[in-house]
């Protein structure tokens, strides 16, 4: 899709609202920085590219995307690095992700230069918010949504994208307690799973309410046909460590293809470890929890980071893991992906894009 010549109009705040937040205590998704970037389209092109103070938007009630689900979004991560300089985590592969979203919801598709380009200009005003300690970053949602004034269900003619961004501390911050859910379905072949669209988290809510009313933090869900084969997590993809092999599911129409993933796949293969993308079923699952060879079950995401799995409820039983201090392989995997974000280790993959 041709964007007009990048052209963005700057409007600043008037006093910036940094000195209202702890840094020293960040929760995730509360603390949101000065500024975000706009951009509209209509008449078959993206326009009207402009930063300005973050802030209220106004809508119509009849606007399509709050009815029929026209709504994608993306999760990125900009980090201070011990330079001080401000690096980006494989910045094009999340627009590249948000385009793949929009052709499955019909939606437009947005330049990756034009994304990236607005993305410099929002870091460099808002530069200040970008945080320095390893256990924090700036989380960047870059989201686009269907504009029409219409209720009848098509696919709009106009929609807005909207980027903006806040520092954030860890999205969780205990070891979770996942539930398997075998009665209700996330995603299905020929579906929208595999696209970050608002439809696929609301839709999982009511089964993760179920859970976390028994005590569960997550759901593990499985495939829609017969709730036998793990697919992803709610918030993250999923992987387990049996005796010395990393599993996880393979990607495809009901399973995010996460960036953080594939980068835990990439960087555990280059550390030798033995790595499969393969169906993994409850019933593997479980025998190899019996016989002792379930050593590790995490989460990867760009919000969750890795996340320890403490315990994984099945049918009403709970599989307790190996204590979080016993479990290596994931550290070890945590640590190189960290010290590479933050410029402690080489960047051998060429996944840092500096911002500055
Ligand atoms: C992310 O990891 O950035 C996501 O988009 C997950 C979100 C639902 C918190």
């Amino acid at each position: 899709m041709e964007s007009e010549i990048m052209q963005i109009k700057v409007e600043r705040v008037a006093k910036t609202r940094i000195h209202d937040v702890d840094f020293g205590n960040i929760p995730f998704g509360r603390e949101f920085a000065d500024h975000m970037f706009v951009a509209d389209y209509a008449d078959g092109k993206w326009g009207g590219f402009r930063i300005e103070p973050y802030g209220k938007m106004m809508y119509t009630p009849a606007m399509l995307g709050l009815h029929y689900g026209q709504t994608i979004f993306e999760g990125m991560k900009a980090y201070r690095n011990t330079s001080g300089e401000v690096m980006m985590f494989r910045p094009t592969d999340n627009f590249k992700r948000l385009n793949v979203s929009a052709e499955r919801m019909c939606m437009p598709t947005i330049p990756v230069d034009l994304m990236m380009e607005a993305l410099r200009e929002l870091l460099k005003i808002d530069d200040a918010w970008v945080p320095t300690s390893t256990d924090s970053s700036l989380y960047i949602r870059p989201f686009m949504f269907a504009t029409d004034e219409f209720l009848g269900v098509k696919p709009s003619d106009k929609y807005r994208c909207v980027m903006f961004t806040g520092p954030v501390g860890p999205y969780y911050t205990t070891p979770l307690k996942v539930m398997v859910e075998d009665t209700y379905t996330r995603a299905v072949k020929g579906g929208t799973g595999s696209a970050k669209s608002g439809g696929n988290y609301g839709g999982a809510l009511y089964p993760t309410k179920l859970a976390q009313q028994k005590g569960y933090h997550q759901l593990l869900w499985t495939d829609a046909i017969e709730h036998k084969f793990i697919e992803e997590s709610g918030t993250m993809n999923v992987m387990f460590q049996i005796e010395g092999s990393l599993v996880t599911p393979p990607t495809g129409d009901t399973i995010l293809k996460g960036i953080t993933r594939d980068s835990v796949l990439k960087l555990a293969a280059d550390l030798g470890i033995d790595v499969q993308e393969r169906r993994i079923s409850i019933d593997e699952l479980k025998s190899a929890y019996d016989n002792g060879q379930l050593l590790d079950a995490f989460g990867v995401g760009t919000a969750a980071t890795i996340a320890p799995i403490e315990l994984i409820g099945y049918k009403g039983v709970d599989l307790i893991l190996p204590p979080i201090g016993q479990r290596k392989m994931s550290q070890l995997i945590s640590k190189e992906l960290t010290n590479i974000r933050y410029g402690k280790a080489v960047d051998k993959f060429g996944w840092m894009v500096s911002m500055n």
